[in-house]
């Protein structure tokens, strides 16, 4: 792909990222969440959006669906693809936490490198990676997709778990268990990290 060229920024013109937390009275920060499909990575956001919302906190949830079926639906889910999928979520989370907005971002990002990759856009600073740690049994169980099974038909290849790779996360800020702990215990460790990243 070609490099832009004749590209003149304004960003000097822009007003601040201070200048937006200041007018909403909160930070922006990016709540990375990995983890299996059907660990429970979006079900958590969702809750934790609900929760800052009803604190006045100002939230953007990014997730498979409103990625994979927009800016992102040329991606598929060869190890190349999941990467170019990643960057750009990370790019665009980046605008997000640049507008002071809590982003939480729900992929299955299953790369140390994919995650490096995200965390290098966004900033260290401003990353918090929550590994969603549910066992692959469980995510295999609740098959809410029916994904799972179509996987060990052979009729879905390079899925992660079955036939692709996920890497453990090293350090995590947070790790949840969702087949250990419940939603709301899940929710509030979640709300806690964001409410404590002074
Ligand atoms: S990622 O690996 O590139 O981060 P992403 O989170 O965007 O993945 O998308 C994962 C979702 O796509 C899964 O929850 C599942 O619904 C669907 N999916 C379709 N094919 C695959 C596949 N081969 N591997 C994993 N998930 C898949």
């Amino acid at each position: 792909m070609a490099e832009a060229t004749n590209i003149y920024p304004i960003y000097d013109r822009m007003m601040t990222r201070t200048d937006k937390e200041s007018l909403l009275g909160q930070r922006g920060v990016m709540i990375w969440f990995t983890g299996l499909s059907g660990s429970g990575k979006s079900t958590v956001a969702l809750g934790v959006e609900r929760e800052l919302h009803k604190r006045g906190i100002l939230c953007r949830i990014l997730d498979g669906d409103n990625i994979r079926s927009g800016i992102n639906r040329n991606l598929g889910f060869s190890a190349e693809e999941r990467t170019e999928n990643i960057r750009r979520i990370a790019e665009v989370g980046k605008l997000f936490v640049d507008t002071g907005i809590v982003t939480l971002a729900a992929f299955i990002s299953p790369t140390n490198e994919a995650r490096a990759l995200a965390a290098g856009i966004i900033g260290e600073a401003d990353f918090k990676e929550v590994y969603v740690s549910t066992p692959l049994e469980v995510c295999e169980q609740r098959d809410v997709k029916g994904l799972y099974a179509r996987a060990r038909r052979g009729e879905i290849k390079d899925f992660t778990g079955i036939s692709a790779p996920f890497e453990v996360p090293s350090s995590p800020a947070l790790e949840l268990d969702t087949s250990r702990l419940s939603l709301e215990e899940s929710v509030r460790r979640v709300v806690e990290l964001i409410v404590n990243n002074k």
